[in-house]
């Protein structure tokens, strides 16, 4: 028998460590940013497959169906009159990109400004995928912290005066400033204005991501902070991910020229997956205003489904705020739960949860918080998988020791 070639020798020494192997989802999974299956509107997109390839399946034939590096013509205008309507985004279609997911939205836009050593400025609890991104790329973040409106107007001022009499330059402020994940809150049009100005003073643009932004249970939004930038020095990213699937990796950036043509430049892949692409343009024009009101309404039942499960296994020691749409509920437990341990000995019981040091800048003010994704496990996956959860948890750190005054005693 040959020996097996070894690789390692030649690999680069900034390499990111190797992956683990994909082992399944946990029997009840709370983590990551997944949607309801029962949500996905299979026959409606079936429907537009069919007519979309009836019609102009011979495009495939050419990269891009030949409607340029920046995606499917239909699917742009769609968003621009979506942006419009929803978000006061007064865009063209020359002015957005399709990508990959807005995670290759992530990438372009972290690829076209920061070099290693930078500093840029992110929501104190914020998106992993962007904490990591911003790790292995050795830049400094530095997290303002939140209260119930979203990142805090005074924090960030204090953040970037300080910044610069050290005479550091951030290169970007990162915001989720509708439905911030994972807290969960929106921030007001009066406080977008007052980052944009600090953006203006300090000369720092602002990076927006509205990845949930279509999922708010009352369906009322402020205007993006894109659209209220009179003198611009914003990026917008989004992403069909929330509203329809997320496999099928299908995000977008709205930017201006001078950063659009850099982006261009870096995305390498000919384009991204042009079906997705002519599916979704298909789907969305008739259908995406009747299909999110139903998708929300059901995220906001199971969201009930969570916080009773809560309230019920938990009792007064799980503390949280009713997100306003959204698909994660961020938890706070007893002071003594490790999160990163409890996270260990729930997994080993079948119950996966996102602990809440990967989710913030601040690990000691996160060691006891939790992130539970609701949107994916169906409404009794949810109450017992809580259950489960509870139990381990009280195992390992004594709490919950009472529910609903009843004195705790173990499942079997
Ligand atoms: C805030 C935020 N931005 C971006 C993404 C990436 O989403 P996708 O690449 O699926 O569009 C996620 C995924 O959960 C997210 O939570």
């Amino acid at each position: 028998m040959t020996a097996a070639f070894d690789f390692a020798p030649l690999l680069p020494a900034d390499l990111p460590p190797p992956a683990a192997k994909w082992t399944g989802l946990a029997k009840f999974s709370f983590v990551g940013g997944n949607n309801d299956p029962e949500q996905v509107p299979v026959d409606g997109l079936i429907d537009a497959m069919s007519a979309v390839l009836g019609r102009e399946g011979k495009n495939l034939a050419t990269y891009n169906l030949a409607h340029g590096p920046q995606g499917y013509l239909p699917l742009r205008q769609f968003l621009c009159a979506k942006l419009k309507r929803d978000a006061g985004i007064q865009a063209e279609p020359d002015d957005l990109l399709i990508v990959s997911g807005s995670l290759q939205a992530l990438d372009l836009v972290n690829h076209t400004l920061l070099s290693r050593g930078d500093t840029v400025l992110v929501e104190q609890e914020t998106y992993q995928g962007s904490l990591n991104r911003l790790t292995r790329l050795g830049v400094k973040t530095i997290g303002i912290p939140l209260d119930g409106d979203g990142m805090r107007m005074d924090a960030l001022a204090t953040t970037l005066a300080e910044l610069k009499t050290r005479g550091v330059r951030p290169k970007y402020i990162y915001t989720i400033p509708t439905v911030q994940n994972p807290t969960g809150s929106i921030m007001p049009e009066a406080r977008r204005l007052e980052m944009l100005k600090l953006s203006q003073e300090y000369g720092v643009p602002i990076f927006e991501d509205d990845c949930y932004a279509d999922l708010i249970w009352d369906g009322k939004r402020p205007p993006a902070i894109y659209a209220m930038a009179k003198a611009g020095g914003v990026i917008h990213i989004g992403s069909f991910s929330k509203s329809i699937a997320p496999a099928l990796r299908v995000g977008f950036i709205v930017a201006p020229w001078e950063m659009m043509s850099r982006m261009l430049a870096l995305k390498t892949d000919a384009g991204s997956g042009a079906l997705e692409q002519m599916v979704l343009a298909e789907y969305c024009s008739p259908h995406f205003a009747t299909h999110v009101p139903k998708l929300t309404k059901g995220l906001r039942a199971k969201l009930d489904t969570l916080m009773e499960a809560l309230n019920e296994q938990f009792g007064t020691s799980a503390e949280f705020e009713a997100p306003k749409g959204g698909i994660f509920l961020w938890v706070k437990l007893p002071d003594n739960v490790d999160a990163l341990k409890l996270y260990q000995a729930a997994l080993a019981a079948g119950v996966a949860i996102n602990p809440g040091p990967e989710w913030s800048t601040n690990k000691a003010h996160s060691a006891c918080r939790l992130r539970l994704c609701f949107a994916s496990p169906s409404a009794a996956q949810i109450r017992e998988g809580v259950a489960v959860l509870a139990d381990v948890c009280r195992k390992e750190f004594g709490v919950p020791v009472r529910i609903a005054n009843v004195e705790r005693t173990s499942r079997a």
